[in-house]
């Protein structure tokens, strides 16, 4: 059990119009702060004010970006109970993240205390509209100034809070997505299944080309063949065809989802088929053509259920929808009240912070 000292905020911030929150714009008044030393482990555990952090300009992560990261989020219920959506989910992706960006692993139990002890003291910041949430960025990077390429001495471990509204201004609205057919996000054997910074980096030139072009985000074709479809920039996708639901198979190259992996269980459980393979870029236009796509979306904890209202490859529209669909529809109801504490969570996914 982490030994948390305490610097309480003095002049807390004044709340932000939870009508109108966007995502990732506003913190809370604490974060949380743990350091991690070769010759000490971890250390200094704290809960302090929100405010910048000075580095050394010759910090590792600024030049080699060694960082890693997680996203999920804490709802109010009802009856003021606080709930965390399978933190432990998020914990063991970040130790595996770690794993591969070669950087110390957060005891599970630790990770969750973090978050637990922080949400609770700013847990004011929580908002209760529909389709807000506090959503929580747990974080690691290499902080040790060196500029030879190598692991750190020192690394640290933060966690900050922000209320946030839906993460695409389209709100449930569908989205559009644009295949990106020349650019790749991840291969087998490098970093796509690990939540680092790099993999972002690497994806806003397409995802900037995208937006000129009218789209919201890209979708990514797997990195040797140009072909498999994989994800979304911030979300898995899901592709409903002739009723079952197709999504890429966990292979390295693709985010393993903790909002994918709920939504598979919850699939199945309502007696759904759920194909987790490859996907052609060329079989999903077919099957476009022969109406056999009737739905596709995107999963993810910012974005919860995205539906995806246009698809286009080649800057050619293949699959177009208006509305949100029936599955789509019942996937983020489903999901959204489970987290929210409105229906009985049969899995046992929510955890109460205390
Ligand atoms: C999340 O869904 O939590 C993510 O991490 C996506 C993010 C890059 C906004």
């Amino acid at each position: 059990m982490l030994d948390i000292k305490y610097e309480y905020a003095v002049n807390k911030k004044e709340k932000p119009d939870m009508n109108n929150l966007g995502f990732g714009k506003y913190y809370t008044d604490h974060m949380f702060m743990m350091d991690w030393y070769r010759d000490k482990g971890f250390v200094d555990a704290k809960i302090i004010p929100y405010a910048p952090i000075s580095f050394d300009p010759a910090a590792l992560v600024l030049h080699y970006a060694q960082e890693t990261f997680e996203g999920l989020k804490a709802y109010k219920t009802k009856d003021n109970r606080i709930l965390l959506f399978r933190p432990d989910m998020n914990a063991k992706r970040f130790q595996n993240s770690n794993k591969r960006l070669y950087m110390p692993e957060v005891p599970i139990e630790d990770f969750i205390q973090a978050i637990n002890d922080l949400v609770k003291l700013d847990s004011d910041w929580i908002p209760t509209l529909p389709n807000t949430s506090l959503y929580i960025r747990p974080f690691m990077f290499a902080y040790q100034p060196k500029l030879g390429v190598h692991d750190a001495d020192h690394y640290k471990f933060m966690v900050i809070l922000s209320p946030v509204g839906s993460y695409y201004k389209e709100g449930l609205k569908p989205v559009k997505i644009y295949v990106e057919d020349e650019l790749v996000r991840a291969v087998k054997g490098g970093t796509g299944f690990a939540k680092c910074g790099g993999n972002y980096a690497a994806s806003i030139l397409a995802q900037i080309e995208a937006e000129k072009k009218g789209y919201s985000q890209v979708l990514w074709l797997d990195g040797v063949h140009h072909k498999y479809v994989e994800e979304v920039g911030t979300m898995n996708a899901m592709f409903v065809i002739d009723g079952k639901i197709i999504t890429a198979p966990l292979e390295g190259s693709v985010l393993p989802g903790v909002t994918r992996d709920s939504i598979i269980t919850l699939l199945k459980r309502k007696g759904y088929t759920v194909e987790e393979r490859h996907l052609s870029i060329d079989e999903l236009i077919e099957a476009s053509k022969a109406h056999k796509l009737t739905e596709a979306f995107g999963t993810g904890t910012a974005a919860v259920i995205s539906p995806i209202g246009t698809l286009a490859y080649k800057d050619e529209v293949f699959f177009h929808s208006d509305s949100i669909g029936n599955i789509s529809q019942m996937l983020y109801d489903t999901l959204t009240q489970i987290q929210n504490g409105i229906i009985e969570d049969k899995f046992n996914w929510t955890y109460e912070v205390k």
